[in-house]
């Protein structure tokens, strides 16, 4: 018997598929069924066509940029094949641990010297016990940071939720050459935008930045915050010198599955001093239990990290292609090479960027049904508000998006499927959201537009 599906949605070609099966096969399909026919012809009615024309079309002209990314996801992916390899990764080392982890069958050290191999590492540590970024990071800063010793933070104010432990600073290469002291302790490099208005730093320039720091200072330890970073590149910053990197699992290196974690990485000793600050002197990283299914959903996600950081990047580079054609401020710019997977966008306004976020919101998996609300959150001083119907909590690997509502009401966002399994449907579900936004913005614009011009004022997307 075959069965024939097709849309009923006019706007758009409509795929006729006849496949070889019953239509018990697709219990929750609505169809029709002909049933005079002698061959059993039903069709399946889809609520919505997905795509538009301009998304559509930016898709298509972008070919080139995503065969790159295909290709940094074939040399990424093969590095960590190879580390699982260098490890003996087996099955054995999945299974979780209990109390103090001292029966822990070796998956700790496995996956510590398959994520060194991968970052080029000396040693790393990668636990469950990290609770966020923050937290990986701090620990890193600690293991180099005694109270009163200087810290120089070389590409601008950290992360929002790192201010209350740094001065600011600026990456600024003429300043960056006279900015060392004796006294510095630590340069604290942040990959990635964060929260501000700039470029997110290639590994190449990290490398730069560190020679300028040790020239001037040999003792001066680097420390990279590579939050959004990883697999963005062929490279990773301790191949450039940098002495401790640290970031979260919940983000690039977890693959999209990884329920929490963080890691750091670099010099043994350092990494060593960093272990005794997430658990205690003397303990170090030999202790510490991971229950349940997590070490294998830690090496899983390492795995798949490669792939899935390539999806986002290609999430990125359509939302700058579609909202820069709509006239929005994009960073980075259109077909600009990647160092990150944030992709920013200016929408001038707090009511925009509110829509903005509540369209991802009614597009995600999860929670879709709810409004993300604006407020304060720990560690961030401005008012932020998150987008994120992610299958794990505040994961920013999967589809999201935040911003704080400051000026110039920029909205940040991580581009990726929230199932993030395959590279079809990573596109797919960012083309949707990216129509439901544009239909979104538009609706808001048109509305803005009549309420300003009532008072004289014709307003414009940015
Ligand atoms: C560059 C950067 N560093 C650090 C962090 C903090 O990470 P977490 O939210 O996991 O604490 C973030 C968060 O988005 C970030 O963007």
């Amino acid at each position: 018997m075959f069965l024939v599906l097709s849309s009923t949605t006019s706007a758009y070609p409509t795929p006729t598929l006849s496949l070889p099966c019953a239509a018990v096969a697709y219990p929750g399909a609505t169809v029709s069924v002909r049933s005079k026919s002698r061959v059993s012809a039903v069709s399946l009615h889809l609520d919505e066509q997905p795509f538009v024309p301009e998304v559509e079309k930016a898709v298509d002209s972008l070919y080139s940029e995503f065969r790159a990314v295909d290709n940094l996801v074939a040399r990424n992916s093969a590095r960590v094949l190879k580390a699982f390899q260098n490890a003996r990764v087996g099955s054995h080392h999945f299974s979780g641990s209990t109390g103090y982890g001292h029966e822990e069958p070796g998956g700790r050290e496995a996956l510590d010297q398959a994520f060194a191999e991968i970052f080029g590492a000396e040693s790393a540590i990668v636990r469950a016990q990290f609770f966020s970024g923050t937290h990986a990071i701090t620990c890193a800063l600690f293991a180099f940071l005694r109270p009163g010793d200087e810290l120089l933070a070389v590409a601008g104010a950290p992360y929002d939720t790192l201010e209350e432990l740094a001065e600011d600073g600026g990456l600024d290469w003429d300043a960056l050459r006279v900015a060392l002291k004796p006294q510095t302790k630590c340069a604290l490099i942040q990959r990635s935008c964060g929260y501000s208005w700039r470029r997110s730093l290639s590994v190449d320039e990290i490398g730069r930045a560190i020679k300028i720091i040790k020239l001037q200072n040999p003792n001066c330890l680097v420390m990279v915050d590579n939050c959004y970073g990883e697999f963005t590149e062929r490279i990773e910053p301790p191949m450039v010198g940098a002495d401790l990197i640290a970031g979260s699992f919940i983000k690039n290196p977890g693959g999209t599955i990884a329920p929490c974690g963080g890691y750091v990485a670099g010099s043994k000793n350092w990494v060593a001093a960093a272990a005794a600050r997430l658990s205690a002197p003397g303990l170090g990283v030999d202790c510490g239990s991971t229950p349940g299914d997590i070490m294998r959903i830690f090496f899983q996600g390492l795995f798949l990290a490669p792939q899935m950081v390539g999806e986002a990047i290609k999430g990125s580079l359509l939302i700058a292609e579609v909202m820069a054609g709509r006239g929005y401020k994009v960073q980075p710019g259109c077909r600009v090479p990647r160092h990150d997977v944030v992709q920013a966008v200016q929408l001038g306004s707090r009511e925009r960027l509110l829509a903005f976020c509540e369209a991802v919101q009614r597009s995600s998996p999860v929670s879709s049904f709810t409004k993300p609300i604006a407020g304060a959150t720990p560690g961030y001083a401005s008012e932020v508000i998150f987008a994120d119907g992610t299958f794990i909590d505040g994961s920013t690997s999967e589809l999201s998006c935040d911003g704080p509502l400051r000026e110039p009401f920029a909205v940040y966002c991580q581009p990726l499927d929230s199932m993030g399994t395959s590279s079809r449907r990573g596109l797919n579900s960012c083309r949707q959201c990216l129509w439901k936004l544009s239909v979104d913005i538009e609706k808001l614009t048109m509305v803005k537009n009549l309420a300003e011009n009532r008072h004289g004022n014709i307003a414009s997307p940015d």
